[in-house]
């Protein structure tokens, strides 16, 4: 039965161009799971966007010394393009600037305050001497009351998972220059977690489908809450939507408060952008929709233990703009899937150190597949993972080109050169029928695993089954029988093209655009599972804004054995994928030591 399936993917900073530790976390494991889970027959709506507030864009436009907003119109288009290449399938890619965004998180912040989960207290700020400016949180760093890690950050431990205020740091330091902070008195709203304590306990308890990494951290840090500032000394960001702030312009909500709110806000701006503004409310009211978020692990606290706060204190949400008059509750995440940390050759990627490799930059080299691949195969799915590029090489060459690229290649290059078309099959053997029962079990593994987010396994499993069909090319010797007994050579060649057909599907998800290509070679018309676009969409303000959308539904694909028909005329193949020379792992480690020199 079809289900629906919200799948909620972390929202990247517009503070730089994205790299590839960036799009492993997020990006391509989210990707895959939507990809497949359409194929499947379910009703997938994939949101994220840009996250343009907070200190992390502020701090980058003083660098620059132009205004937050103007870097963030430049980074989400650099940020939407790269995932547009990586053929990211986002129903919708927005931003958090926009004036649907705005308007739902100040009615979240307004109902949670009407409801008395916002109190206005004191709290220490921290100031720069140096510059006379407010220093953000994420911008002091010292040691860890709690685990005496010497880096940890103003907000929180990514040692130990604590959250922090900066006043708890031993020995504080400003990130920007060094200094010592200075704490002075100053007044902000703060979400007052501790009142969700219990049924948070209770219901994460319950989340036994949870990687046990994400579900045995966030149980550990539950009995801690303690009411946490949700407003800034911050120019740039949500205005605090209530009447005394109305004439001030000092204080802005939060950006961790805004963003994770994206997730609703993005559902919002999709139904309306599909011209049925109240459908959001069939994937956030129903409580039988699925919600899954993708995100790297320092992201786990704001998606187990934050957003579901906020969710749970807004509750039914009647008499807010979203409730209305008979709200339902609002979902809480169904899953919580953190990746860990990718590390390059050894070192802790840093934008500011040049210790990057670019989406940008590795796609004016590699093809996106390849990298897709990568990360898939070699990212940091459940442990930390250093990517190297002769581990990429070693990959792309011996795994991807030699496995499946080789298969596919065979098969075609002597079906359509001596067949020109899918051949007629003779009676099948028994070592025909068992490589094609093999292959047909294969949908239900590999797509059990992904359901599971099981993305490693999942694809080893699928180039297993492609390892499979090698061997029986090399048992059944088709470039042998071509000569000597042509209507067998039909029949295996008929039997081995259904395999890569239905290979084809299975290893989609992971690798769209070469099973797009080999969809066509095999002489197929149309598209597998659709296509990505931009879009620029009015807010009915007067302004406008560039999202990435797609159309992903009614195409092709299905989560099925191939039915291949003979007779249809086959394309004469291409390879699928370069392969690379040894050369690029002295050029591509050249090239990083000169960018972070
Ligand atoms: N911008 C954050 C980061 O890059 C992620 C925000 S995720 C969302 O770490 F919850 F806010 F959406
Ligand atoms: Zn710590």
């Amino acid at each position: 039965m079809a289900e629906k399936i919200l799948v909620c993917v972390a929202w990247p900073y517009a503070n730089g161009p994205r790299h590839i530790g960036h799009v492993a976390g997020f990006g391509v494991p989210s990707d895959v799971f939507a990809r497949y889970h359409r194929l499947a027959g379910n009703e997938v709506l994939m949101v994220s966007g840009t996250d343009e507030h907070g200190t992390p864009i502020t701090v980058a436009a003083d660098q620059e010394g132009i205004s937050p907003k103007a870097l963030a119109d430049r980074y989400s288009e650099v940020i939407c393009n790269d995932l547009y290449r990586l053929g990211l399938s986002y129903d919708l890619f927005t931003r958090t600037t926009t004036a649907n965004h705005y308007a739902v998180t100040q009615d979240l912040f307004k109902t949670l305050h009407s409801k008395g989960y916002i109190l206005k207290q004191n709290a220490l700020g921290a100031f720069s001497p140096s510059t006379g400016r407010t220093l953000p949180d994420r911008y002091i760093e010292g040691t860890c009351p709690h685990c005496g890690y010497g880096d940890a950050r103003g907000d929180q431990c990514d040692n130990c998972g604590k959250q922090l205020d900066p006043t708890d740091l031993i020995e504080p330091r400003s990130k920007i220059d060094g200094s010592t902070p200075e704490f002075r008195e100053t007044e902000h709203y703060f979400l007052d977690l501790a009142a969700f304590i219990d049924p948070l306990r209770r219901w994460i308890d319950d989340q036994k489908h949870w990687r046990s990494n994400v579900r045995a951290f966030s149980l550990n840090l539950v009995g801690d809450l303690r009411p946490r500032a949700i407003t800034r000394d911050l120019e740039w960001g949500v205005p605090i939507p209530l009447p005394e702030y109305a004439e001030r312009d000092d204080k802005k909500i939060y950006v961790w408060f805004d963003a994770v709110i994206g997730y609703l806000s993005a559902t919002v701006e999709w139904a309306r952008n599909t011209g049925q503004p109240e459908v959001w409310r069939e994937w956030w009211q129903d409580p039988g929709v699925r919600h899954y978020y993708f995100m790297g692990k320092d992201n786990i606290v704001f998606h187990s233990l934050i957003w579901p706060s906020m969710l749970i204190g807004y509750g039914n949400g009647i008499g807010g703009t979203l409730g209305g008059a008979s709200g339902e509750p609002l979902n809480v995440p169904y899953d919580v899937v953190s990746s860990e940390f990718l590390t390059m050759e050894g070192r802790k990627f840093s934008s500011s150190r040049g210790v990057a490799i670019y989406v940008r930059d590795f796609l004016e080299r590699y093809d996106p597949d390849a990298l897709r691949y990568y990360l898939t195969a070699a990212g940091p799915e459940s442990q930390d993972t250093d990517f190297t590029w002769a581990e990429f090489l070693r990959r792309n060459n011996d795994e991807l080109v030699a496995t499946w690229g080789n298969l596919v290649n065979r098969v075609l290059s002597i079906a359509h050169k001596h067949f020109g078309a899918v051949p007629d099959p003779g009676p099948l053997h028994d070592g025909d029928r068992e490589l094609l029962a093999h292959i047909e079990e294969g949908f239900a593994k590999v797509g059990d695993e992904i359901a599971l987010a099981r993305f490693k396994s999942a694809l080893n499993s699928a180039m297993r089954l492609a390892d499979r069909a090698n061997r029986y090319l090399n048992d059944q010797e088709p470039w042998r029988l071509v000569k000597e007994d042509r209507a067998r050579a039909g029949t295996v060649l008929y039997t081995a093209l259904r395999a890569i057909d239905s290979l084809k599907v299975i290893l989609s998800p992971f690798l769209p655009f070469s099973a797009q290509a080999l969809h066509e070679m095999l002489g197929y018309r149309g598209s597998l599972a659709g296509t990505l676009r931009f879009e620029e969409v009015a807010e009915g303000n007067g302004r406008t804004h560039r999202i990435l959308t797609g159309d992903y539904r009614g195409h092709d694909g299905r989560w099925e054995p191939s039915a291949l028909a003979a007779g249809q005329s086959l394309v004469n193949p291409a390879p699928l994928f370069k392969k690379l020379d040894a050369s690029i792992v002295d050029e591509e480690l050249a090239r990083l030591e000169r960018q972070s020199a």
